[in-house]
């Protein structure tokens, strides 16, 4: 049996980028999942509040509430316990002040044993990832397509596409550096944005989500590599396999089977001996 995985850590992370090795990242939602992803080696695992649209079926993020992101967090780590953590902050959870911040982003690490928080937003949310790195706690930064802005952003689109909006994606990720975050995922921005940003980097970590593959690593949403979500499926995600296929064809089979007598089968079920039984039915009259 091969040793158990260490426990994956900012200086391992960091160490990484360090020999130029790309670091995995995927999001997670449930335990069993968890369970899978550590089992498969991925290095850092995003609880992302895209569970209000992957596990919950709403159009955007904007309702999921911090008990829900603390609830599948917790499940996370119980499936994941080696796996580097991230808890994403949820709408109206920081954005409102720094304070609120502070305490939601604690609930992550104190409720949930996660190892950061993301949130979304640029140079206006500075202040946020100061004052909860200031509080001990790692935060990463979100810019490009950030999906709780998605009204404001026109849909979900490229972003940074002309050298003007690029240059305000390049200003914002220099201010989240400066206010502390030790890494910022770029989410569907030009590669060669992605890129730049990398390249300027100091003691940041880039993590590239559709921008391109010249980041320190890589993330995807695990319900797009799967055929796991039903409405609509990114052009930028790759499909590993078509799990939601293989599940719906098993769920015909059991609806079938149940329907045609041949679930539940003999090994289904357990018996009992005829003496029992017998003084069972003596029992219940
Ligand atoms: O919630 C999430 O999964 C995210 C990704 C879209 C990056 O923030």
């Amino acid at each position: 049996m091969s040793e158990p995985r260490k426990k994956i850590t900012l200086p391992y992370l960091f160490d990484k980028v360090k020999k130029g090795e790309p670091i995995t990242w995927l999001t997670c939602y449930d335990y069993p999942t968890a369970y899978l992803q550590e089992q498969a080696g991925i290095e850092m695992i995003l609880v992302g509040d895209s569970l209000g649209m992957t596990m919950l079926g709403f159009d955007s993020t904007l309702p999921v509430k911090m008990d829900d992101m603390i609830r599948h967090a917790q499940a996370v780590r119980r499936g994941a316990p080696t796996a580097f953590v991230v808890g994403d902050m949820p709408y109206m959870t920081y954005q409102q002040s720094v304070e609120a911040g502070i305490v939601n982003a604690g609930r992550f690490m104190a409720e949930c044993g996660c190892d950061a928080i993301k949130l979304e937003g640029g140079a206006a949310m500075a202040s946020r990832i100061k004052g909860i790195v200031d509080a001990g706690i790692p935060a990463i930064g979100h810019l490009g397509l950030t999906p709780q802005s998605v009204s404001a952003l026109g849909g979900f689109r490229l972003q940074g596409k002309s050298a003007d909006l690029a240059k305000k994606i390049a200003d914002d990720a220099q201010a989240l550096q400066e206010a502390g975050a030790f890494a910022i995922l770029l989410e569907l921005v030009p590669d060669r944005l992605c890129e730049l940003i990398t390249e300027r980097a100091e003691g940041c970590i880039i993590m590239s989500l559709g921008s391109g593959p010249k980041a320190h690593g890589q993330l995807l949403i695990y319900h797009d590599m799967f055929g796991l979500y039903p409405k609509f499926k990114p052009k930028m995600a790759k499909v590993y396999g078509n799990a939601g296929e293989v599940i719906l064809n098993g769920l015909k089979n059991y609806h079938d089977e149940v329907i045609g007598g041949q679930f539940p089968a003999q090994e289904n079920y357990f018996g009992m001996s005829d003496e029992e039984f017998n003084e069972l039915k003596n029992l219940v009259g």
